[in-house]
């Protein structure tokens, strides 16, 4: 796997974030989403282990790592699938406690799966609908979006009366981040949302993820190993391994440190 090696090449002129921000306080409303100290062991050895990290609202944040860093457990915790073994997670200054995924769903976390789960036989504007109604009670106030602007945001709209599972892969996985909107989120957790696309569709995609964090004010955290569409899309990048978050900061820092380099390479960066 050279891509890492492949972007450190790649010239300067790249337009890096435009800032960033200080650590964040728990219980700071203008954080999305602020994770502190999360651990997770199976079988007596860590999956997850004191991993803290935040997003802010209208922030875009990448989380990268080797297979098996323990990144999908990471979303697992935040939205309630997993519970941790200790640490804590607050949305929007409120303290999630060991929720379920409903009552985080609840709260304003919402997610797309590495492995898609669409209702297969439904239509793309059905999967949809289906999220918004039965989420309908449960949004704690918040915004119902419109499913039509959700369809055009994420380039659905020619194919909303197809069978979701007619779909080629990376349309499925477009229609997962559809669905997710629909439940008026204040997060949206990614897992993997450019595997399966090809180059011109994930590039497509980064517009789709900057659009959901411009017009719907979420705080989005992405996981994926197309390192070009995450050095892209994000705004800072948490970089796990073994478990742990290694390093952390600017793409253009991350992508230049010897840690990752050395992770993703298995080897020492040269000078
Ligand atoms: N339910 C589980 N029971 C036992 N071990 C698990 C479970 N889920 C994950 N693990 C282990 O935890 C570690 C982290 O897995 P995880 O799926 O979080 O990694 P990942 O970073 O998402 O990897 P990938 O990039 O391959 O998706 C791995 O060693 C995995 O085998
Ligand atoms: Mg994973």
């Amino acid at each position: 796997m050279n891509a890492l090696a492949d972007l450190a090449e790649r010239p300067t002129d790249w337009a890096g974030p435009a800032s960033v921000s200080s650590k964040a306080e728990a219980g700071d409303e203008s954080e999305a989403i602020v994770i502190e100290g999360l651990s997770k062991k199976f079988g007596g050895v860590y999956a997850v282990q004191n991993v803290s990290l935040h997003c802010r609202v209208g922030e875009v944040v990448g989380l990268i790592g080797p297979n098996g860093a323990g990144k999908t457990t990471l979303m697992n915790l935040i939205s309630g699938v997993l519970t941790p073994d200790s640490g804590t997670v607050h949305l929007s200054g409120k303290q999630l406690s060991g929720g379920s995924p409903e009552s985080c769903a609840r709260g304003g976390i919402a997610r797309t799966f590495q492995n898609i789960r669409l209702f297969k036989r439904l239509t793309v504007r059905q999967n949809i609908e289906v999220a918004q109604v039965t989420s309908k009670n449960n949004r704690d106030g918040r915004k119902v979006h419109d499913i039509d602007e959700i369809l055009s945001l994420l380039d659905l709209h020619s194919m909303a009366e197809l069978k979701a599972g007619t779909l080629p892969y990376g349309h499925q996985r477009r229609v997962e981040i559809a669905r997710a909107l629909a439940l008026s989120p204040h997060v949206v957790l990614l897992d993997e949302p450019a595997a399966g696309m090809n180059e011109q569709e994930s590039k497509v995609l980064i517009g789709s993820v900057q659009a959901i964090r411009d017009r719907f004010g979420c705080g989005v955290i992405v996981i994926d190993h197309d390192l070009r569409f995450i050095m892209e899309v994000s705004e800072r990048i948490y970089v796990m391994h073994l478990g742990e978050v290694i390093v952390s900061g600017l793409p253009h820092d991350v992508r230049h440190d010897e840690r990752v380099i050395e992770v993703y390479l298995g080897r020492k960066a040269s000078k």
